[in-house]
């Protein structure tokens, strides 16, 4: 059994495609043992509560500086002794020293075909936002391999999704999600949990 830590900041709707995947058997060979946020308030931790997942925050707020949360941050993780870290809108930046050490064990969903609007500073709807004063006709998902740098790891799946004519940066927000995030998001998490990608 794969045990999978699921990372999160917001509203969790990936982490939910996730804990649904498994329940249909579309991911097998995994379980999820913890879900960390560093947010107090985000939803995805009550959706780990309501599927009995262990729900643990790591807030920012609760420490002196930067140093003591990544510590903080890598001691919890280490707690569960994780085969896989899955960021499903992790909003934060790893410390070097935690991807260093779960070196192609840590993957990521990034709502954008990488590498378009993808590094520092392109997140959540800003990603959209970017894309549609771009005017780019189709964009879409992109999960990968988190190494030291900011979206820049190796690629494992991707999914385009066209852009429709009127959007508005949730309405793509939302089509990418569907159409992509959550389906390729579940595939790579079954496909390293039954050894197809390694
Ligand atoms: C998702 O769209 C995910 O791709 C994005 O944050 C959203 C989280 O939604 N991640 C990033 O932008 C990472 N750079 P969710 O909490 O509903 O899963």
């Amino acid at each position: 059994m794969l045990r999978v830590g699921v990372l999160v900041s917001g509203g969790g709707t990936n982490l939910q495609a996730i804990i649904d995947a498994i329940a249909a058997g579309k991911i097998t060979n995994a379980e999820i043992e913890v879900v960390i946020s560093n947010k107090k308030d985000a939803y995805a931790l009550e959706r780990a509560k309501n599927n009995n997942i262990e729900a643990v925050c790591v807030s920012p707020k609760d420490y002196e500086n930067r140093d003591d949360f990544n510590k903080a941050l890598m001691d919890t993780i280490d707690g569960y002794n994780l085969d896989l870290i899955v960021l499903a809108g992790f909003l934060v930046v790893l410390p070097a020293e935690l991807t260093r050490k779960y070196a192609r064990k840590i993957i990521n969903i990034h709502p954008s075909l990488i590498p378009s609007f993808c590094g520092d500073g392109f997140y959540g709807l800003k990603v959209h936002e970017e894309a549609l004063k771009r005017g780019v006709k189709v964009t879409g998902a992109t999960v990968h391999f988190v190494d030291e740098g900011t979206d820049t790891g190796p690629i494992i799946f991707q999914k385009a999704v066209e852009v429709q004519d009127g959007d508005t940066p949730e309405v793509l927000q939302k089509r990418v999600m569907e159409q992509a995030e959550w389906i390729i998001l579940p595939k790579a998490i079954n496909d390293i949990a039954n050894g197809i990608i390694k």
